[in-house]
């Protein structure tokens, strides 16, 4: 009975099945119908308009293809793109960039920035192999997306190139004979190259060959979800432009998990900014010589975790190369036996971040200035090594202009803490106390404020003053002796 009940059913799923597939399948067929016929009123009208910039000029037989099904979408396999990473995918990939370059475009975005409309160039999960850069035939385009797949560099793949490469294409020349008024408004002179490019969902792998993702004087490029990995340069390099904001991404040199025997070797920068108001969120570091490198100005850090090269095999987390004009914030980070090196800082700012394995920050004297600096509520975490939380580099000389620094509220585990603003107590049955704040106070000899109290039971109530302030010692006296206790808080902060 049960049997016989089950059987129909299965019957009656089957036939019910059958008939949705055959509904979907005229649906489908319809609807393709229309849209093969809303394209090809739509490429006219294109064609009136523009004739000559709408032929790629190597057309694959294949490379009409997409543009059926959707516009704006090119699939690389469907030019012949081979997604095994076996045979040289270059020319295919190049095609489908070139074709989304020279396909629909809606006005623009910054001015000289041909709009694309959010065209999307997919890898259809496919594993690419590639002997050249992947660059645009010419800068200025935006709004286009490469997305959703592996590429990764040929054995003979250029080794100063970058798998894909925003660059102003050297072959802008090839591309200004062409007399077409959209190629015209392409090469039309921006400022910038590119404006709102998205490189999402890609793993990019430099075979040990050169760099992933280069972003030169580019505007609004989004990389997002990418594993960079491989590279010998840069895994990204940022250079001019603004904002090009690199999020939830995974880069290393080397495929790791932490403790590589080869962790002394590890060269290559992982993410390269010499250029302003970029930002780096939930980005893991996890090998290089140097996690990130920051050259330029209004930088954001935030939730990087650096474990790229321990500190102790020469490795950096994150080196700001900027003396005199800092203004980086690095937030809610993550440094893991590597650290911070700082020239010359002005406007610094280091909060909510997990130091470990003796991680430091080093603040590098070029021309002796550090000014406006921040390192607060940060915690540190170490093996009672007697590393100092903060340090010093006055191998090119002293520090000479120190003004609004200000190292406190860090909590230390294991390591020795160093700050700007510091307490003691001192406890004395005589005339004199003397509070020493050398070990804790960052700066030699530097005291810019300092309060105190006296305290002291029984009958007595002395005269007594700050005497001396010299050497990082606070010396109070009193004109008589007595047992006192004496509350000392200094500030090298601040200047004014
Ligand atoms: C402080 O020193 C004086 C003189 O040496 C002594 O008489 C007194 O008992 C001391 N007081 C305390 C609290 O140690
Ligand atoms: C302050 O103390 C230093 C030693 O730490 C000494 O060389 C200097 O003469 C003292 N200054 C005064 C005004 O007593």
């Amino acid at each position: 009975m049960e049997v016989t009940m089950a059987r129909k059913a299965l019957i009656w799923s089957m036939i019910l099945g059958l008939a949705s597939l055959l509904v979907n399948h005229v649906d489908g067929d319809q609807l393709q119908k229309m849209q093969a016929l809303k394209d090809s009123l739509a490429r006219h009208d294109s064609i009136s308009l523009a004739p000559s910039s709408l032929i790629s000029p190597s057309p694959s037989p294949t490379s009409l293809l997409p543009s059926l099904k959707n516009p704006l979408v090119y699939h690389v396999t469907s030019y012949g793109a081979d997604p095994t990473g076996k045979a040289d995918s270059t020319e295919a990939l190049l095609g489908a960039i070139a074709d989304a370059f020279h396909g629909p475009s809606e006005g623009f975005l910054i001015e000289g920035i041909t709009n694309l409309g959010g065209a999307q160039i997919n890898l259809d999960g496919g594993n690419y192999l590639i002997s050249r850069p992947l660059r645009l035939p010419a800068a200025g385009v935006g709004n286009l997306m490469i997305h959703g797949g592996t590429i990764r560099a040929s054995d003979d793949f250029p080794t100063d190139g970058y798998l894909i490469d925003l660059s102003s294409a050297s072959d802008k020349k090839i591309e200004a004979n062409k007399d077409s008024s959209m190629n015209a408004n392409k090469l039309s002179a921006s400022s910038y190259n590119y404006e709102y490019i998205t490189l999402k969902d890609l793993l990019l792998d430099s075979n040990y060959r050169g760099g992933g993702i280069a972003v030169i004087n580019s505007l609004r490029t989004s990389i997002d979800n990418c594993y960079l990995t491989h590279f010998t340069t840069n895994g990204i390099l940022v250079q001019s432009g603004h904002e090009t904001y690199i999020r939830n991404s995974f880069l290393g040199q080397h495929i790791t998990a932490g403790g590589d025997h080869g962790e002394r070797k590890f060269s290559g920068t992982a993410i390269n900014l010499i250029g302003n108001d970029n930002s780096v969120t939930d980005v893991v570091i996890f090998s290089a010589s140097i996690g990130v490198m920051v050259s330029g100005q209004a930088n954001l850090l935030s939730g990087v975790h650096c474990y790229n090269k321990a500190t102790g095999f020469g490795g950096t987390g994150i080196y700001l190369r900027l003396p005199g004009l800092t203004q980086t914030r690095i937030v809610n980070s993550y440094l893991d036996y590597t650290g911070i090196v700082a020239e010359d800082p002005v406007q610094l700012h280091i909060s909510n971040t997990f130091f470990l394995g003796d991680a430091y920050i080093v603040l590098k004297s070029i021309n002796g200035v550090a000014n406006g600096v921040n390192i607060v509520d940060n915690m540190f975490s170490g093996s009672n090594n007697g590393v100092e939380i903060v340090q010093l580099d006055q191998s090119k000389g002293p520090f000479k202009k120190i003004d609004q620094v200000i190292v406190d509220r860090n909590n230390v585990k294991g390591m020795n803490i160093k700050a700007t603003v510091a307490r003691l107590s001192v406890q004395g049955n005589g005339s004199s106390w003397t509070a020493d704040f050398n070990k804790i106070l960052l700066f030699p000899n530097l005291i810019r404020h300092v309060q105190y109290s006296l305290n002291t039971l029984g009958n007595i109530f002395p005269n007594h003053a700050l005497r001396n302030v010299t050497k990082n010692r606070v010396v109070i006296e009193a004109n008589e002796a007595l047992p006192a206790n004496v509350f000392v808080t200094v500030d090298q902060g601040n200047g004014s």
